[in-house]
C-alpha cells in the first residue's frame, strides 16, 4: 500500500490536485472536508453540528473527524492506498491517524505539503466562492481559515519532518506543473 498526506493551507490546491494523483495511482481520496459538506447538505446531526464550526472558519473538534476516518478506512479494506487530503489538521489527529495505521499495519509514506503565499490563497478562495457559493469562501471566513491553519494545523508539519517524511513543493504555477512535481516526489518514495 502506499499512503499519501497530502498537506497545505486552506486553497493551495490540496482538492484540484488529489483528483489527479487518485487517477495516476490508483489510490481511494478521503478529504474530510468533502465529507463533511455531505454530512452538512444532508442536515444530519454531525453535519449541524459541524455546519457552526465550519461557517466561522474553526475546525471542526478532533473526536469528530477521527470517527470519520476511522470508518473510512474500515469501509476500503482491500486498496492501493490512501490519500489523505485536508487531515490530519492538528497533531492529535497526525497521532490517532498514525495509530489506526498502525493497527492496519500500514504506514503514511510520504508528506506533501503545498506551499503558497497568503494573498495568493486568499484571492483563490474568494474566487472559487463566486463560482460555488461555498459559505465559507468570503474574505473573512478565508482569513480565519488561515490563521486557524497557522495555529493548529501548520504544527503538524513539524511531526512529520521528525518522521522524515514531510517533502516541500511550491503550489504556484499551473496545475499541470504542479502534479508533475508531486509525481516526481510519489516516484522516488514509491516502489
Ligand atoms: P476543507 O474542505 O478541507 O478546506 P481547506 O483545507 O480550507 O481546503 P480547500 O478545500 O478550501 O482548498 P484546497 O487546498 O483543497 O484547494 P482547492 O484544490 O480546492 O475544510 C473545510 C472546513 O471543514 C474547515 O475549515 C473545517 O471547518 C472543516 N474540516 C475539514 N477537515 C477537517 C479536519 N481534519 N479537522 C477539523 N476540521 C476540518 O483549490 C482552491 C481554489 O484554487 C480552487 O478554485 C482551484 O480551482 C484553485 N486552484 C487550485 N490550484 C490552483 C493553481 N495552481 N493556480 C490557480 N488556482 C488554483
Amino acid at each position: 500500500m502506499f499512503n499519501l498526506v497530502l498537506f497545505g493551507p486552506p486553497g493551495s490546491g490540496k482538492g484540484t490536485q488529489s483528483t489527479s494523483i487518485i487517477n495516476q495511482y490508483n489510490l481511494v481520496h478521503i478529504s474530510t472536508g468533502d465529507i463533511l459538506r455531505v454530512e452538512v447538505a444532508n442536515a444530519t446531526p454531525l453535519g449541524l453540528e459541524a455546519k457552526k464550526f465550519m461557517d466561522a472558519g474553526a475546525l471542526v473538534p478532533d473526536e469528530v473527524v477521527i470517527g470519520m476516518i476511522g470508518s473510512k478506512l474500515d469501509e476500503n479494506k482491500e486498496v492501493n492506498g490512501f490519500i489523505f487530503d485536508g487531515f490530519p489538521r492538528t497533531i492529535a489527529q497526525a497521532e490517532a491517524l498514525d495509530k489506526l495505521l498502525e493497527f492496519k499495519k500500514t504506514p503514511i509514506n510520504l508528506v506533501l505539503s503545498l506551499a503558497v503565499p497568503e494573498e495568493e490563497l486568499i484571492a483563490r478562495l474568494v474566487n472559487r466562492g463566486k463560482e460555488s457559493g461555498r459559505s465559507d469562501d468570503n474574505e473573512e471566513t478565508a482569513r480565519k481559515r488561515y490563521h486557524e491553519y497557522l495555529n493548529k494545523t501548520a504544527p503538524v508539519a513539524d511531526f512529520y519532518a521528525n518522521q522524515e517524511k514531510l517533502v516541500l513543493v511550491q503550489g504556484v504555477g499551473s496545475v499541470d506543473e504542479i502534479f508533475h512535481k508531486i509525481c516526481l516526489e510519489i516516484d522516488e518514495v514509491k516502489d
